[in-house]
């Protein structure tokens, strides 16, 4: 089974998907990584992420080991990997490892901005899960915070928002929900609501049944 969990910047994707994957026995992927360990090569090399050329070498080198690195959730990180990951060559040089590791059996969960629509578009579940811009400030904030670092909310939700935009607004795999994905709305739900939630919304479609 794959299952496709696709959403806008800190909006619960990346919890809900690891609980899945734990619970279904599936693999998981945090797909954002790869760009955000691009995003730290280029920059660790002393070059902008805005250098295609050397975004796209550090894609194609890419060594899934690096994905362990804790400081590929540093702001700085982030805010560059959103600019190597509207690189299409960029894009194109990840494509084949997330579409190898979504097919390693029994399965797996794969979490990013464009699963559902183009690394794995036959998944057997897709979800497409939001939040208002305050509620997924207000939780990255804690999250930072949590990691020892300062962080203003309304500089959050300012990056949070340039991101999205950045990330809608591209021309290869840009963020969007594919027609067929299920839309999870977390705004209102906790960590425990929000993943009964997506299992009630897995559960619906492996048996068949519409949602009630
Ligand atoms: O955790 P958060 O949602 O803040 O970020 P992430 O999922 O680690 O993704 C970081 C950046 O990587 C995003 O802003 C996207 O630009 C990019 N990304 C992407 O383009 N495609 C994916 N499948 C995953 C991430």
């Amino acid at each position: 089974m794959i299952i496709a969990i696709d959403g806008p910047a800190a909006s619960g994707k990346g919890t809900i998907a690891r609980q899945i994957a734990a619970v279904y026995g599936l693999h998981h992927l945090d797909t954002g990584l790869l760009y955000r360990a691009v995003a730290k090569a280029v920059l660790d090399a002393g070059y902008l992420p805005s250098d295609v050329a050397r975004a796209t070498a550090a894609a194609a080198a890419l060594d899934p080991k690096e994905f362990d690195d804790n400081t590929l959730k540093l702001p700085a990180i982030t805010e560059a990997a959103s600019v190597v990951a509207a690189v299409p060559q960029v894009r194109e040089a990840l494509m084949n490892y997330q579409r190898q590791f979504a097919m390693r059996p029994p399965g797996a969960v794969l979490d990013g901005r464009d699963i559902g629509t183009v690394i794995a578009p036959g998944a057997d579940v897709k979800l497409f899960v939001i939040a208002t811009p305050e509620v997924r400030a207000a939780r990255r904030a804690i999250e930072l915070r949590s990691r020892g670092e300062a962080a203003d909310e309304r500089e959050v939700l300012a990056d949070l928002l340039r991101r999205d935009e950045r990330d809608a607004r591209r021309s290869a795999a840009p963020l969007k929900a594919a027609p067929d994905a299920h839309l999870l709305d977390t705004t209102h739900l906790g960590i425990d609501a929000a993943f009964r939630a997506a299992v009630d919304i897995i559960e619906a479609v492996r048996t068949g049944r519409k949602r009630s």
